[in-house]
């Protein structure tokens, strides 16, 4: 178990579950057939498994355009509650297949408000993809089209995501050990 900033870090997904997860979801992905796919990873937490997921989908013969949009919840860094824009999109995604790409599914309100968004510039299809999903905390009705892995209710951190803006590097995802 690696010790990162002092803290000793509980391997829950390894670089490997992860990397076989990912091939796995971009074949479901090319199996969806997507036509002029533009995939819009949500920043900061999703940029890692996006720039993994592009590759993976490039070994799935999918060649997808990528823009990125950025929002932000107000309120502390564990909780989600409303959900602002930051940075909008910089191309029009009107009749165009958008893969959208989130790091963790947990209430639904980050991937609720920006479909929502999204939906009103009428694409062709909007896909909801997410690395993790904890199902046990919804409070939206929303779905994901494809999962990495379900994640027990425990607050995770590396692979792009972090607490209190560290961890982000580590190549695999864990917890952190009180
Ligand atoms: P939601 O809007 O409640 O679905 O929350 C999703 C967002 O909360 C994710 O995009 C993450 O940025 C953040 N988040 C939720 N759970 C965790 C966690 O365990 N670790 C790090 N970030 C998390
Ligand atoms: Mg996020």
């Amino acid at each position: 178990m690696p010790i990162i900033n002092e803290k000793i870090i509980d391997i829950l997904f390894s670089e490997e579950a992860i990397a076989g997860r990912n091939a796995e979801m971009a074949a479901e992905i090319a199996a969806a057939a997507p036509r002029n796919l533009l995939v819009l990873p949500i920043l900061k937490g999703s940029f890692v498994f996006a720039a993994d997921m592009i590759r993976a989908l490039y070994r799935a013969n999918v060649a997808p355009e990528v823009e990125f949009i950025t929002v932000s919840s107000y309120g502390d860094e564990l909780t989600s509650g409303p959900v602002r824009l930051l940075h909008a999109l910089q191309s029009p995604i009107a009749g165009r297949d958008i893969l959208l790409i989130d790091d963790i599914l947990e209430s639904g309100k980050t991937l609720h408000y920006v479909s929502h968004l999204l939906q009103q510039q009428k694409p062709r299809r909007l896909m909801l993809a997410t690395l993790l999903d904890k199902p046990m905390r919804r409070q939206t009705a929303i779905k994901a089209d494809y999962v990495g892995f379900t994640c027990p209710d425990k607050f995770v951190v590396g692979y792009g995501m972090d607490a209190a803006h560290a961890f982000r590097q580590l190549p695999f995802i864990g917890t952190i050990r009180d």
